[in-house]
C-alpha cells in the first residue's frame, strides 16, 4: 500500500486543506508515512505570502532531489497550495524532479494527478477558480476535538502588498446550511471547538444576495450546541456591530479576536488600500471592549512598507500602545511580484526595517507579558490540547481568551488522558508567551 506525507506551510486555511488532502488520499487507499524516507508520495502544501516561506519551499524541494537520484527514483514529489497555484507549469522548469504541481482550486484532483505521475509523466495543473469547496471532500483531522470549518474562500480586498487574492481567487461563501450541517455533524462526533475560517470571515455571505451574513451564521453555529467557537480572520472595515453583539451574547463564542491592523499611520493604511483609518479602527476596538470588557485582542502588523517614514512607524507604536494588544504577529514587508505594492520604488532599507521591527517586537513582548500577568490567580475552563511539545509531563491548554497555559500532569496520569477535555485551571504564573497553572478540579 502506498504511503504519503504532507508538509504544510502557511495559514490555517492551508492546514485545513492538508487535512482534506489526507482524507482524499486515505479514501483512495493511501496510508500516512512517518517520514520522507518511508513515503511513496511527498506533498508540499505551500505558502506564497512572504518571500521567506517561498524560499523555504524551493530549498526543501531541491534537497529532495538527492532522495530521487540516490536510489528511490519512483518517489513522487507533489507541490500544491499557493506557490503551486502561482507558478504552475513554471515550477517544473525550475525543479525538474517535481512530478506533480497542483493549485488551491483543484485539491480534489490530487489522486488522479498522482496516478498520472506514476506512469512517468510530470503534470502541472491549476484551475482559475474554485469549483469544489475543499470542505466537501473527506477529511482526516489532526485532532478529534477540534475542527477547522471554512466558511468562505478567496479574497476581494486587494491590499496592495498581498498575493492572497491572486492565489486564492475571488471571495466565495459556502452555503449557510452546509456550514451549519457540518458543525452539527461535528458536535455529534464529539468535537469541542470549531474555528470558522476565511481570509475575511466578516464579509461572509456578501456574494450571496439576500442570504444570511456572518453574525447570523455565528448564531446558527452556536445553536448546534458546539461548546466553543473561534473564527479567523476578520477585516476591521467589515467587523459589524451585529458581530460585536454576537461576541457579547453567545457564550460559545470565545472572548478573543484577531483583528489585523497592519499599520498605525493613515498615510500607510491608505497606500496599503486597507480602507479604514486609525480612528475607525480605534472606534471598533472601543465598541468591542464596551461589549466584551475583558476581550483579548491580537493583530498583524507590517513594518517597512514602501514609503514608511520614521513618523509613520511611530504611529504604529503609538497605536499598539493605545489599543494595548495582548499579542501580535509582526512581519517585515516582503515585496511580492504581481501585487500593486511591488511597483512602488520608495522602498525602506533593510536595516531600517529591521530596527523598526525589533523595536515593535520588544513592545509586543512587553505588552504580552503585562497581559499575562493580569490573569494570575484566575481560574477558568480551558481546553487541553495535549502534552506540551517540550515536556510530556506538562499539559498545554488554551484559556477562553486564547492564552497558552502549561500545567503539570498529575501524578500517575498521562497527558493523553486529558487531550481534548475541558478542565478548570488556576493560573499560577506568567511569562511573556505563556502562563503556568494547575488543575483546579481533577475531573478525568
Ligand atoms: N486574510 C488575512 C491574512 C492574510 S496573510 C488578513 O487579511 O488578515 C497574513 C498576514 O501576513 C497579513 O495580515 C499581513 O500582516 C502579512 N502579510 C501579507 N502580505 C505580506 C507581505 N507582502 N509582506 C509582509 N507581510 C505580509
Ligand atoms: Fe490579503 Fe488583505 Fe485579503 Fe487579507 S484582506 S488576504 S491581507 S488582500
Ligand atoms: Fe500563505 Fe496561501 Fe495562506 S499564501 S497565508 S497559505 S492563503
Amino acid at each position: 500500500m502506498s504511503r504519503y506525507i504532507i508538509h504544510t506551510f502557511g495559514c490555517q486555511m492551508n492546514k485545513h486543506d492538508s487535512e482534506r488532502m489526507a482524507g482524499l488520499l486515505q479514501t483512495h487507499g493511501y496510508m500516512p508515512a512517518v517520514s520522507d524516507a518511508d513515503a511513496d508520495v511527498i506533498i508540499f502544501n505551500t505558502c506564497a505570502v512572504r518571500e521567506t516561506a517561498d524560499d523555504r519551499l524551493y530549498g526543501q524541494v531541491a534537497s529532495l532531489k538527492a532522495l530521487k537520484t540516490g536510489g528511490r527514483p519512483e518517489v513522487i514529489i507533489a507541490v500544491g497550495g499557493c506557490v503551486g497555484q502561482r507558478d504552475g507549469e513554471r515550477m517544473l522548469q525550475h525543479l525538474p524532479h517535481v512530478d506533480v504541481v497542483f493549485g488551491t482550486h483543484n485539491i480534489h484532483e490530487l489522486p488522479s494527478l498522482i496516478d498520472a505521475a506514476a506512469y512517468g509523466r510530470s503534470v502541472a495543473r491549476v484551475l482559475e477558480g474554485t469549483e469544489t469547496f475543499a470542505s466537501d471532500l473527506p477529511t482526516v483531522r489532526e485532532h478529534a476535538w477540534h475542527a477547522w470549518v471554512p466558511i468562505n474562500v478567496g479574497c476581494d480586498n486587494h491590499c496592495a502588498y498581498c498575493i492572497v487574492p491572486t492565489v486564492r481567487g475571488p471571495e466565495r461563501s459556502r452555503v449557510f446550511e452546509d456550514v451549519v450541517t457540518e458543525v452539527a455533524a461535528l458536535v455529534a462526533e464529539g468535537v469541542i471547538e470549531v474555528t470558522l475560517l476565511g481570509q475575511n470571515v466578516n464579509s461572509y455571505g456578501r456574494d450571496r444576495y439576500g442570504q444570511p451574513r456572518f453574525a447570523e451564521l455565528l448564531h446558527a453555529v452556536a445553536a448546534t450546541g458546539i461548546p466553543r467557537i473561534r473564527f479567523a480572520t476578520s477585516h476591521p472595515k467589515d467587523l459589524s456591530d451585529d458581530t460585536i453583539r454576537a461576541l457579547a451574547e453567545l457564550p460559545a463564542l470565545m472572548p478573543y479576536l484577531h483583528l489585523p491592523v497592519q499599520h498605525g499611520s493613515n498615510a500607510v493604511l491608505a497606500a496599503m488600500n486597507r480602507r479604514y483609518t486609525r480612528e475607525t479602527y480605534l472606534d471598533r476596538i472601543e465598541r468591542l471592549r464596551a461589549a466584551v470588557p475583558d476581550i483579548t485582542l491580537s493583530t498583524d502588523i507590517i513594518v517597512g512598507f514602501p514609503g514608511e517614514t520614521d513618523a509613520d512607524f511611530e504611529q504604529t507604536l503609538d497605536l499598539y500602545d493605545r489599543v494595548a494588544f495582548d499579542h501580535a504577529f509582526t512581519f517585515i514587508y516582503s515585496s511580492r511580484e504581481g501585487t500593486p505594492a511591488a511597483a512602488l520604488t520608495t522602498t525602506v532599507p533593510r536595516e531600517i526595517s529591521q530596527q523598526r521591527f525589533d523595536r515593535l517586537a520588544a513592545r509586543v513582548r512587553d505588552l504580552s507579558f503585562e497581559s499575562n500577568r493580569r490573569v494570575v490567580g484566575r481560574t477558568q475552563e480551558c481546553l487541553v490540547e495535549g502534552a506540551s511539545r517540550k515536556d510530556r509531563h506538562v499539559l498545554s491548554a488554551r484559556t477562553p481568551h486564547n492564552r497558552l497555559v502549561h500545567v503539570p500532569v498529575p501524578e500517575g496520569r498521562t497527558a493523553g488522558a486529558y487531550a481534548g477535555t475541558l478542565q478548570m485551571i488556576r493560573v499560577t504564573g506568567a511569562h511573556p508567551w505563556f502562563l503556568t497553572g494547575e488543575l483546579d478540579n481533577d475531573a478525568v
